[in-house]
């Protein structure tokens, strides 16, 4: 008998973190990374693989001795890092997803029932043309500006399509196959964990300024000082991803939603790090192509489909999530 488990790949990144943990009581974890799970997740996992999401091999492997109800399919090089190897990017983030829908087709037809995909999709699906556009949209939906400037923009919105193709249409000329995976994804907006470091992403700017500053280290931030992008704490990010995989089916209109926690500027984020941090030194040192990515993005997303759908709604504001998230664990993360 196989053994019934929640699959999550890309676990040692810094949603997979946050995720194992909430997870881990009451579903069997298993895990697949490039890299082995930090001492500190690894306890919550019931088995760990390390080896890429492009090896078919290895997730043969996987589908054979385990019966997966859910994938959460976190594994990707985000947008930065895509484009200095945007042939690799695509291989990660477009081919593996393929593997893993594959993957998760078959294991639904193997056990009879469908297996909820969540996949994390991203801003960086959104291309605004210019800046004058960006202030004007203003809260943007999910319909609008799909014309993403990057590598990694366009792996994610494709990927939502595929995934609604695994969802709706698969096979669908074939007479006897029924589609298997119920597909469910989320646009973030950026991330900010007390307890990891992003890496290789754009809006890495707002974390990495907040974790120099804990750590008594100078930052210069590398967009201008009005640059705005909607930003989320780690621990609503993981939150949504529950609910979102446990939401009824038949409540979902959309395949991809998109969530927000709060809409900052640099300097906004900057003044209140500050505050916290008094001796922090805090300068700027535009990058103008990472700014360029920056700029693409909306300045806010409309997460009302989210909302009414699944009943997602974030637990931190920009004042509460560094007040009562931020700042007293970061403090202590860098303490001990
Ligand atoms: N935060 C990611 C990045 O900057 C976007 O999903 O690449």
């Amino acid at each position: 008998m196989r053994k019934s488990v929640v699959l999550i790949t890309g676990a040692g990144g810094e949603i997979g973190h946050a995720l194992v943990r909430g997870l881990a009581e009451g579903s069997n974890v298993i895990t697949l990374d490039v890299n082995p799970l930090d001492p500190q997740v690894a306890p919550f996992v019931r088995r760990e693989f390390t080896g890429s999401i492009t090896d078919t091999n290895l997730l043969d492997r996987i589908l054979a001795e385990f019966e997966v109800d859910c994938v959460f399919h976190l594994a990707a090089l985000l947008s930065t890092r895509a484009e200095f190897t945007p042939v690799t990017a695509h291989h990660v983030n477009v081919e593996g997803t393929l593997n893993l829908l594959e993957f998760a087709q078959r294991e639904g037809e193997s056990h009879g029932r469908n297996v909820v995909f969540i996949y994390p999709s991203s801003i960086a699906a959104y291309g605004l043309p210019d800046l004058e556009t960006k202030g004007r949209a203003g809260r943007v939906n999910e319909d609008q500006f799909a014309h993403p400037t990057t590598m990694y923009g366009c792996n994610k919105l494709y990927c939502e399509e595929l995934g609604r193709y695994y969802a709706r249409h698969y096979k669908q000329l074939s007479v006897d196959v029924a589609p298997r995976v119920d597909f469910r994804a989320i646009r973030f907006p950026g991330l900010i964990s007390a307890t990891t470091v992003p890496s290789g992403g754009t809006s890495d700017y707002a974390p990495e300024m907040i974790h120099a500053a804990a750590k008594g280290e100078p930052y210069a931030c590398f967009v201008r000082p009005d640059t705005t992008i909607p930003f989320m704490a780690m621990p609503d990010a993981a939150l949504a991803i529950r609910k979102l995989a446990t939401a009824p089916r038949e409540r979902l209109t959309r395949t991809a939603y998109n969530i927000r926690g709060f809409s900052r500027s640099a300097a906004e984020i900057r003044e209140t790090v500050l505050a916290a941090f008094p001796a922090a030194e805090i300068t700027y040192k535009i990058d103008g192509k990472r700014q360029g990515i920056v700029d693409s993005w909306p300045a806010d997303v409309d997460d009302t489909a989210a909302r009414a759908d699944w009943g997602f709604s974030p637990e931190y504001d920009f004042e509460r999530a560094f007040r009562e998230y931020l700042i007293p664990t970061i403090g202590n993360y860098y303490r001990s």
